[in-house]
């Protein structure tokens, strides 16, 4: 579709992959919202954009993805696409992995994640079309040692988004998911040894790698869709 003018709503846009996604899409002539709950930095990066309106929430609250479609709608008088980015990630051993951070992690990367298409969905239809594109991983596709817990939110996400897509064939939404490998971002910024060094990695890729392939997919024309984009290291061994 062609951007300019058009309004895309970004969750998780406070930091990493979805403030790269804000960047390129506002160059493209967007008008966005923005979600995260650091409030603080939704207005600086709102002022910084301009055309940028925010919804401050913890996405896990069943209201925020109605807001945010609401925001679009009150500001912009439309919405467009939605970029459902937000996540978390929790590593460890299935015997060992802390069961109520991993719930927590399963509420928002797969709940939230499931409420936010539920709701653009609805929206989608009353208008007769719209772009739907979810933050899945390279672990939606493939599991490691270690990673199952966050593969299984990614690999749900997967299953609903080509569910999804299925149904909504012929309509006008176009339901996509984006499969990043390794970025560097604030995902892993608590974590002991960071993954680029535990893979040995020299070159991971940056949030805007990911942003573009994001622009990419939205800019096909109408009657194609790109149900799911990977996007890894080039020295990725996965
Ligand atoms: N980095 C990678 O290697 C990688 C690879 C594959 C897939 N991904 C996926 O990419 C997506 C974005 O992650 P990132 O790498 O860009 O990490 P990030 O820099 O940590 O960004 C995460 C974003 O999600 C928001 N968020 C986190 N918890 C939230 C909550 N409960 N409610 C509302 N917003 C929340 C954060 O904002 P606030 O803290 O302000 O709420 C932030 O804007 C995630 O879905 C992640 O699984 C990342």
């Amino acid at each position: 579709m062609e951007l300019k003018d058009k309004v895309a709503a970004v969750t998780g846009a406070t930091s990493g992959i979805g403030l790269a996604v804000a960047h390129n899409l506002r160059s493209a002539g967007m008008k966005l919202v923005l979600t995260g709950r650091r409030e603080e930095r939704l207005k600086k990066i709102a002022a910084e954009l301009g055309q940028t309106a925010y919804v401050a929430g913890d996405m896990t609250d069943p209201a925020v993805p109605g807001r945010i479609v609401q925001k679009a709608l009150s500001e912009f008088g439309r919405c467009d696409a939605v970029i459902n980015n937000a996540g978390t990630i929790e590593m460890g051993s299935v015997e060992e992995i802390d069961i109520d951070r991993m719930c927590e992690m399963v509420r928002l990367n797969t709940e939230a994640a499931f409420r936010m298409i539920y709701v653009a969905l609805r929206h989608f239809r009353s208008v007769g079309g719209g772009d739907m594109i979810t933050t899945s991983s390279v672990l939606g596709k493939t599991v490691r040692p270690r990673f199952g817990a966050y593969a299984g939110t990614k690999y749900a996400i997967e299953g609903l988004c080509e569910g999804l897509r299925k149904e909504m064939a012929g309509t006008g939404i176009r339901v996509m998911a984006v499969q990043p490998g390794l970025v560097m971002t604030e995902l892993h910024d608590d974590w002991e040894v960071h993954p680029k060094d535990a893979q040995g990695m020299k070159t991971p890729l940056q949030p805007e790698d990911i942003a573009r392939s994001v622009r990419f997919m939205l800019e096909q024309p109408d009657h194609v869709v790109i149900p799911q984009l990977m996007v890894l290291p080039a020295e990725a061994e996965i």
